[in-house]
């Protein structure tokens, strides 16, 4: 093994799917910067084709997963040998108050389009033989608190689906993951941050005391796209500053 190179990716193919924004736009650009061509895929044209000026080897592609036409079509974009999938919404209410039209949006993005997604790129890589399949859960598949029901259980569900896919595909040679985010700084968090109280309790609970970077998450997704995550498959990495592992509602005083 040359652990010089067990990051690198010259000659794989990759498609991120959500790379216009987040936590996608900064896995397109790690696994393009370790030399992977870099299909960057997004529902948002505009964003993407932003990414893409940051990509030397890439190409945008306009891709609405909730579309099954459109996710079947990515068969034809040729061999693929990492898939990294990010899109999801939340609708932050109490069960009490969610609508059935709510939760059927909610469903539709982060189960049944990644689930489309998911059997997708699947198909293609089994075929192959070889392939990893990288997913986003939340931290809300494990902590969750009120107004995080729909959300938390897609992401609960996700993660089963990620096990399933592991044992099916994993005779093929083809590695299903999946990260588990804490908060993180992205669009999909700015209206919590813009609320002082919220944004300070959040980064309080974690260890590290701090929201993360979106640049903080491409680094698990470069692991389990790579050569340096050979063995690992149906796995979930947690990357939360601690979130998860700590108690955080007390700090009982401690002799000196
Ligand atoms: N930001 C956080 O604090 C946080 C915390 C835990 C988990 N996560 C998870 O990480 C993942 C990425 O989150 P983010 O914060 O980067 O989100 P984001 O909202 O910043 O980016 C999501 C991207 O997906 C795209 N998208 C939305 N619907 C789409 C569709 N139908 N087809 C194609 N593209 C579509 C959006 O245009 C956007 O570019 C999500 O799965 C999210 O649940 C995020």
């Amino acid at each position: 093994m040359d652990y010089s190179k067990i990051f690198r990716l010259d000659n794989k193919r990759a498609l991120v799917i959500g790379a216009g924004s987040g936590i996608g736009r900064e896995c397109a650009l790690a696994l393009c910067a370790q030399g992977a061509f870099v299909i960057a895929a997004d529902r948002d044209m505009a964003s993407v084709q932003e990414t893409c000026k940051d990509i030397p080897h890439g190409q945008a592609l306009e891709l609405d997963v909730t579309d099954a036409s459109q996710v079947a079509a990515l068969a034809a974009l040729g061999p693929l040998d990492i898939v990294v999938h990010t899109p999801a919404i939340n609708v932050r209410k109490s069960i009490l108050g969610y609508t059935l039209e709510e939760f059927d949006r909610v469903i539709a993005l982060n189960l049944r389009a990644t689930f489309d997604v998911l059997r997708t790129a699947g198909a293609m890589m089994v075929k192959q033989g070889s392939g990893s399949i990288v997913l986003f859960s939340s931290i809300r598949a494990a902590a969750t608190e009120p107004g995080q029901s729909v959300y938390g259980a897609t992401k609960a569900g996700l993660e089963s689906l990620v096990r399933t896919a592991a044992a099916e595909f994993g005779p093929h040679n083809v590695r299903v993951n999946v990260i588990r985010p804490g908060v993180v700084e992205t669009p999909l968090t700015q209206q919590l941050r813009a609320n002082e109280e919220w944004n300070s309790a959040y980064a309080q609970k974690s260890a590290l005391g701090r929201w993360a970077k979106s640049e903080e998450l491409a680094g698990a997704a470069l692991y389990l796209a790579s050569d340096a995550s050979t063995f690992v498959t149906g796995s979930t990495i947690t990357v939360d500053g601690g979130w998860t592992a700590i108690d955080g509602r007390y700090t009982p005083p401690l002799p000196a």
